[in-house]
């Protein structure tokens, strides 16, 4: 990795770590999820710096891939527990950080989450596998009387694509990538209350590009009108301005031109929580990107 790449990682990182610490403070009793989310989101932008993927906001068993739809009328309620998953780059170089808000008594579900994260920073070398991270993760967790997540991992990170090798599980296995210097990815521990298993909802707010195949009715073209400058990174259903937009999103993931994203959840009356850093590997151990 030369060094103007290295500092587009480390720029979007400072950008993320510190939009995030601060947006998360906006999170209380009665704030409405749609207004906290557009004004995280609108601090980015003007940072000069893009969104990786639309900001998720993922509440109590959801784990991942929610973000308000463009009415949204919910607002945070005691006991809630808040994943906020924030991606930031700058020229297509990407940090991706999360972090936890509990607005109830689980202190504990939030410790687990975030120590599992500290302990697989600190196995991050060349030569260790992804596997005795995940490993560091499970037991944290676990310790803790919690459930890991086995079916979410942290993902490789490269230039407008956020997830490509290694994987980073959230469960200790002998195999997975030996890490190498120089590359990124994205370590995402999730502490649950259920089952440790995520499925997918019908919710579906999260989209992205997965074909250049022309389309031709109207709304569609408008939508890849929107979106066409991503490079292929996911947006939101609330991004979009275009009457008749959700047909034309059905009607795109069934022709294989957009990929949709369920909200991924536990089982229902489970809480979740999730911690999120972007590593650099170095010749002696890492750098984070999004401390
Ligand atoms: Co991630």
């Amino acid at each position: 990795m030369n060094d103007e790449i290295f500092e587009k990682y480390i720029e979007a990182g400072a950008i993320a770590s510190r939009i995030l610490r601060e947006g998360a403070k906006g999170i209380r009793i009665g704030e409405s999820y749609f207004d906290l989310v557009e004004s995280i989101e609108s601090k980015v932008r003007e940072e000069g710096a893009s969104l990786a993927f639309p900001l998720n906001l993922s509440i109590n068993e959801d784990a991942a891939h929610d973000t308000p739809s463009p009415a949204d009328i919910r607002i945070f309620e005691k006991g809630d527990v808040a994943k906020l998953d924030l991606g930031v780059h700058v020229d297509g170089f990407i940090a991706d950080t999360a972090t936890t808000i509990d607005l109830g008594n689980n202190s504990l579900l939030l410790a687990a989450s975030e120590n599992a994260l500290e302990a697989a920073i600190k196995k991050v070398r060349p030569g260790a596998t992804a596997g005795e991270l995940g490993a560091a993760v499970q037991h944290e967790i676990e310790s803790r009387g919690y459930r890991p997540i086995a079916n979410l991992t942290g993902h490789g990170l490269d230039r407008y694509v956020l997830h490509r090798a290694p994987s980073i599980p959230n469960v200790g296995n002998n195999k997975g990538t030996t890490l190498e210097e120089g590359m990124v990815f994205a370590i995402e521990p999730f502490a649950s209350t259920g089952s440790g298993h995520v499925g997918e909802k019908s919710r579906v707010e999260i989209y992205s590009q997965i074909s250049q195949k022309p389309v031709r009715n109207p709304a569609a073209r408008a939508i890849l009108e929107i979106v066409r400058d991503r490079h292929g990174l996911p947006f939101s259903r609330r991004w979009l301005t275009e009457r008749k937009q959700d047909i034309a999103l059905s009607a795109m993931v069934r022709s294989q031109t957009l990929h949709g994203y369920p909200v991924l959840a536990d089982i229902a009356g489970s809480l979740v929580s999730q911690h999120e850093h972007t590593v650099i590997v170095t010749a002696d151990g890492c750098v984070v990107t999004t401390r």
